[in-house]
């Protein structure tokens, strides 16, 4: 009871007191967030330069000053012979030749949407024009653009593009801003940044005073936070009449972004693209002579892959499923495939089969065809760092004196990003692994083939509402057709899709835009932190509305995890969570994991959520695998087991020999990599909520305690939940909704007989013919009781309905009892309070 009573008083006083005031709140955020910045500050995305003069003459005239030093600066530039180079290739971008057009719409409306197709020079193109027309008028120095970019990669290549075409460092008048980073000067006047930055930026200041262009690239993604920014900003333009908005797509479905801005003019930029020879799956096994037999040995390769499959797919055996495929493909002869029926073959997936396929081909490409780079589409970036490793040791793609093999994909560096738009030298194949950031919004001059694996899979920390962990999609008819055009840049191109042509035919025109098809936790806590007002109302007011189900039933889910009150407002938990851009679950783990000084292993808790199974079960060494992964678990949850094997990596890789600790216990190096890295991001989130102390390097952890870790688990697990019941030699698992669950047989407590606690909370259930949860720990009455649920807000009775349901339903008499004693005296000491 007493440990109740701190928790519930420590959480609840502790976060009141660090947010202070709910208006002064969000300013402390941000100022905080300031100090880690050292040139971009956030502050305002465009701070005046000075203070400005008292007199509207004397403004003028430094104004007019300012306009007519760019200008001379400008002229200077493109007379010297890099800028006469740069502006011919200006020049000769579609984009260039609608100058005058798409300046004179702006000019005149409010709202202008372009598309184009890609390459054709939208995004470096346009906001420059606004920027020098704007320093050709009097107003030049007083103009500030944003430029929204959904991904952070674009938003730093486009700047460092825009900011070299104008002959300038980055952060002179060309700048950008992604999370934890950015180049802005106090003469920046045109800004790319990630719709995610200026989101936030909308949370300080509801009217962006002084930006006077906002563009919003790349809306054709439709992108929850685009949809979200374009609702957001609809409210914003009779507020703000001078402001202007630009909308660009790659695609031509501008009407409907039109008739949602009350018949917006549209302008099309006209392209150019030479003709791509398409070859579908069938065509490129009978060219390359590869026969379907062979696909038992592809399905050999990988043990990982392979595993992995099996995991997320009722269970097969290998042979099985390489000869289902086979007989599937013979049988079917290709032409009765749909995206599912090829799914439900349990193996078929571009990312498994395909690996061999793509190794085929780019030999062949590398062998017989003529020169140009190679861009292969793949779903993300464990399939890319993988399939780099594979292609690295192979006898011609690994030679480095015939082919450059990079790879293009959201979370890398800023060096390796240059790498992708350099000509390779003579004799050099340039080949590049990207995901789908290079349909539309990177472009890559000089390729000649492309190699599509029909898939894709978006998962980016940089959002403000990121599900981590998405599975492959296949992508939809304009997507595929993106891709294909990539290959006809520079000449007739060649495009090899992994897929059969009438799987192609079956796709989907579109892809569903992500407000339909995604959790809207994250977004429903935006609104709010954004004081949107009502969140139903808001949302019904989107290009295309989510259902109300599905609304509610994430305003339900945040009230049950105690981020939302009874009447829809944000709790202070729920503050901060809209300041960690991830699942709330997730967040509410850190914060409670900063608070109670146990971050250190909550992070690695948190991260191994995010990321790929570091765990593997080759099918030849199961045994082994099982035995090495038992070592790590003696707390009956995965979670822990994943701490202790992640303790054991990095104490290893400290001596280098991370590789040698993985390949011994059956670990992905990758995955533990990736983790490595997000428990960075996380961390420097958390330093950014103030939630911990910055100074420090001891990862605010001086417990390990594992019942302080099980306790902070189901926090934020709940309501995720089910009850164990034993039999005489084993036990079952229920929860109150799916009666009878299994757990994955991967699960640490899968293979356990008995679990000597009443309670498993889990990360995740699927429904594969039973329902199977993923990643479990084990939790006691008391934890449950005191963790589970709400703390801090002082709603015994909610929280005595929902644990008090859960404890009858499971019928345990004597602990529902205790439960309500302890509930009600906790009750007077409250109120006495
Ligand atoms: O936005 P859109 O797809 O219409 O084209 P863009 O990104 O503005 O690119 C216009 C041209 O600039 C393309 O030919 C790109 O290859 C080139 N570019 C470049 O060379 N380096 C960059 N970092 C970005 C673009
Ligand atoms: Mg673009």
């Amino acid at each position: 009871l007493g440990l109740h009573r701190r928790v519930d008083c420590y959480l609840g006083d502790y976060l009141s007191q660090k947010s202070g005031s709910t208006e002064s709140f969000q300013d402390n955020v941000f100022s905080r967030s300031n100090s880690s910045c050292s040139i971009a500050t956030d502050d305002g995305l465009f701070e005046q330069p000075e203070p400005l003069p008292q007199s509207k003459a004397a403004m003028e005239k430094i104004v007019w000053r300012r306009s007519v030093q760019m200008r001379s600066q400008q002229q200077a530039w493109q007379e010297s012979s890099e800028g006469i180079k740069m502006l011919e290739f200006r020049r000769n971008l579609p984009a260039y030749k609608e100058k005058d057009a798409l300046l004179m719409a702006i000019s005149q409306y409010q709202v202008v949407i372009i598309s184009g197709e890609t390459g054709c020079g939208k995004t470096t193109q346009i906001p420059q024009f606004i920027l020098e027309s704007e320093i050709e008028s009097v107003h030049g120095a007083l103009c500030s653009i944003i430029c929204t970019q959904p991904r952070r990669i674009s938003a730093m290549s486009v700047s460092e593009r825009v900011a070299a075409e104008r002959g300038e460092k980055l952060g002179e008048t060309v700048g950008y801003k992604v999370r934890l980073e950015g180049m802005k000067g106090r003469d920046t006047h045109l800004l790319f940044c990630t719709t995610g930055i200026l989101l936030r930026r909308l949370l300080v200041d509801r009217n962006l005073k002084g930006v006077t262009h906002v563009i919003v690239d790349e809306i054709h993604e439709r992108g929850m936070n685009e949809d979200f920014l374009l609702i957001v900003l609809k409210d914003l333009l009779p507020r703000r009449p001078e402001l202007r908005l630009i909308l660009m797509s790659a695609t031509l479905d501008a009407e409907l972004f039109s008739s949602y801005f009350g018949g917006a003019p549209m302008v099309h930029i006209p392209g150019f693209t030479y003709p791509v020879h398409t070859h579908f799956l069938e065509n490129i096994l009978e060219m390359t002579g590869y026969k379907l037999t062979q696909y038992n040995q592809i399905d050999d390769y990988g043990q990982e892959k392979t595993w992995k499959m099996n995991k997320q797919a009722p269970r097969k055996r290998k042979s099985q499923i390489a000869s289902s495929v086979e007989d599937a493909l013979r049988a079917a002869d290709f032409k009765d495939f749909t995206p599912e029926t090829l799914e439900s073959v349990s193996c078929w997936n571009p990312d498994c089969i395909g690996f061999n396929l793509i190794e085929y081909l780019l030999c062949y490409i590398c062998e017989k065809e003529r020169p140009g780079a190679v861009l292969v589409f793949l779903t993300g970036w464990d399939d890319i760092s993988s399939l780099k490793d594979k292609l690295q040791s192979h006898y011609i793609l690994g030679d480095t004196r015939r082919v450059l093999l990079l790879a293009c994909h959201g979370s890398m560096a800023s060096a390796e990003q240059r790498l992708i738009f350099d000509e390779p030298e003579d004799g050099v194949r340039k080949i590049v692994l990207a995901t789908n950031i290079a349909e539309t919004s990177i472009t890559i001059n000089d390729v000649v083939f492309v190699i599509d694996c029909g898939k894709a899979k978006e998962t980016s920390y940089d959002a403000l509402n990121n599900t981590p962990c998405l599975l492959p999609s296949w992508i939809s008819k304009v997507s595929a057709k993106q891709r294909r055009g990539r290959a006809g840049r520079v000449q007739p191109g060649e495009c090899y899709h992994l897929y059969p042509r009438c799987v192609y035919e079956a796709f989907a025109d579109y892809q569903l835009p992500e407000i339909l098809r995604t959790p809207l936790q994250s977004l429903c806590l935006q609104i709010k932190s954004l004081k949107l007002g009502s969140i139903s109302e808001f949302l019904s007011r989107a290009l295309q509305s989510p259902e109300l189900l599905a609304v509610q039933n994430a305003i339900e889910y945040l009230k049950i995890i105690g981020a939302l009150d009874e009447n829809e407002n944000l709790t202070v938990l729920g503050r901060y969570l809209t300041m960690l851009p991830m699942e709330p679950k997730l967040g509410k783990m850190l914060i409670l994991g900063a608070i109670f000084n146990c971050l250190d292993p909550i992070l690695t808790v948190v991260a191994g959520l995010s990321v790929r199974d570091p765990f593997l079960t080759p099918f030849d060494k199961k045994d082994l695998a099982e035995a090495a992964k038992a070592q790590f678990s003696r707390d009956y949850s995965d979670h822990l087991a994943l701490v202790r094997a992640y303790e054991g990596w990095n104490n290893a890789e400290k001596d280098l020999a991370g590789y040698e600790y993985c390949w011994k216990n059956f670990l992905s190096a990758q995955s533990m990599k990736a983790i490595d890295a997000l428990r960075r991001e996380f961390y420097s989130l958390l330093k950014d909520t103030g939630l911990v102390d910055s100074t420090t390097t001891t990862c605010n952890s001086w417990s390990y305690d594992v019942h302080l870790l099980r306790a902070v688990i189901c926090y934020g697990l709940y309501p995720g939940i089910c009850s164990v019941v034993h039999n005489e030699k084993s036990f079952s698992l229920k929860t109150m909704e799916d009666g009878q669950v299994l757990l994955y047989s991967n699960s640490v407590n899968a293979k356990e007989s008995k679990i000597p606690y009443p309670w498993l909370v889990f990360n995740e259930k699927i429904k594969v013919n039973s329902i199977f949860l993923r990643d479990s720990t084990a939790v006691s009455d008391s934890v449950l009781l005191l963790f589970g649920g709400n703390i801090s807000m002082g709603d015994t009775d909610g929280h005595l309905k929902m644990l008090g349901g859960y404890l009858e339903f499971f019928m345990k008499p004597a602990v529902a009892e205790m439960y309500r004693s302890l509930r009600r005296e906790l009750d007077v000491l409250i109120q006495n309070k």
